[in-house]
């Protein structure tokens, strides 16, 4: 079995993504959520059974209490150094609904970063205090070194990934999956469905990890529509040719749309321009889902958007069934809080309360 403690951060670093997932497990000594890559469809699929659970027990008092009964003698410590609404929000309610007491670091100007501190030493301290890390940041990469160097420690906490840099937000990956999950789960399940990505794919972790995590379902064919700019990366592209998966690469959006299961919406992500503004010089007119293309799809297709939008998708469109993203959403917190579950083990005590 693979573990963090057997293996030199040197020689961990230069795994490919494929060879560290096994590193990462969700539970036990190395319970750390960090890459897509650490997902297979087992695992997917026990998630999305926890979390229905989680989220039918949680509708009647007896079962909220049962529920916050469980882990309230854990502590998490959410560490956002890049903004977040959705995902900070869903991870503290997700904490709440399983009784963790929670700490929060959102302001490194008034934390001892401001005096020089590293990241590292800072999240290292962390662990001293609490028994969860969930953290967002900016530098690619950070996650999974913390994930290594507290397994190496003599506080071998939890980290979970909240998005890091622009390579991966695994958390998000998953709960896209359930959201998949349930909106096929009278036609067949995810497994034969062609997923069509829209907007900024260079540059869109969420895209990143649920590309990955696509490749476990059977036939699933996965389209990049985007500018020629903002392309999806050569390293996601020669992940699925490896995979031998069925994708296509275009900037023709209307032409996708009578044949999508799932129309994945995102946003310019210009936080990332090397030179301010550059983004705004990319014409996205002809990658934006209004009234015009809703009526392009199918009745069974959902229109899913990892949030927050800008212009490319009209308000309009979020009266229509088929708009899934607040659903989505909502998923998130019931997922986070199987994941947090999971990670404490407290996931057989769930799927056997009786009260429901
Ligand atoms: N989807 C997502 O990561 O949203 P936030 O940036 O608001 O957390």
């Amino acid at each position: 079995m693979s573990q963090l403690t057997d293996i030199a951060w040197d020689d961990f670093r230069k795994l490919s993504l494929q060879e560290k997932g096994p590193y990462f497990r969700l539970h036990g000594h190395e319970g750390h959520v960090i890459i897509a890559q650490q997902f297979d469809r087992e695992r997917l699929d026990s998630l999305g059974l926890l979390a229905t659970r989680i989220r039918r027990i949680a509708k009647t008092r007896n079962g909220m209490e049962f529920l916050q009964g469980l882990l309230s003698h854990k502590r998490a410590m959410l560490y956002f150094s890049q903004p977040s609404t959705r995902t900070f929000l869903s991870f503290l309610a997700a904490c709440e609904i399983l009784g963790l007491k929670l700490g929060e670091v959102r302001d490194t100007s008034i934390s001892s970063e401001f005096k020089g501190e590293s990241q590292e030493d800072s999240i290292r301290s962390f662990s001293s205090y609490f028994d969860l890390i969930v953290m967002r940041c900016k530098i690619g990469g950070l996650a999974e070194r913390m994930a290594w160097l507290l397994s190496n420690s003599e506080r071998p906490v939890p980290i979970v990934n909240a998005g890091s840099g622009k390579d991966q937000h695994p958390t998000q990956a998953v709960l896209d999956i359930y959201t998949l999950q349930r909106s096929f789960e009278n036609s067949g399940g995810i497994d034969g469905k062609r997923i069509v990505f829209v907007g900024d794919l260079l540059r869109g972790r969420t895209v990143r990890s649920l590309s990955h995590l696509l490749t476990q379902y059977r036939d699933v064919e996965q389209v990049f529509v985007a500018p020629a700019q903002l392309q999806v990366a050569e390293d996601i592209q020669f992940m699925l040719k490896t995979a031998g998966i069925n994708f296509t690469l275009t900037d023709d959006f209307r032409s996708q749309l009578p044949s999508a299961d799932a129309i994945y919406m995102t946003r310019v992500q210009d936080e990332w321009d090397a030179q301010k503004g550059e983004s705004g010089k990319v014409d996205i007119s002809r990658f934006c889902l209004g009234v015009d293309e809703l009526a392009l799809m199918n009745d069974s297709a959902v229109v899913m958007h990892p949030l927050p939008r800008r212009e490319e998708i009209s308000t309009a469109v979020d009266r229509d069934p088929r708009a899934v993203y607040w659903r989505q959403m909502r998923n998130g917190m019931w997922v986070r809080a199987a994941m947090i579950a999971t990670i404490f083990e407290t996931h057989e005590k769930i799927m056997e309360w009786a009260g429901i």
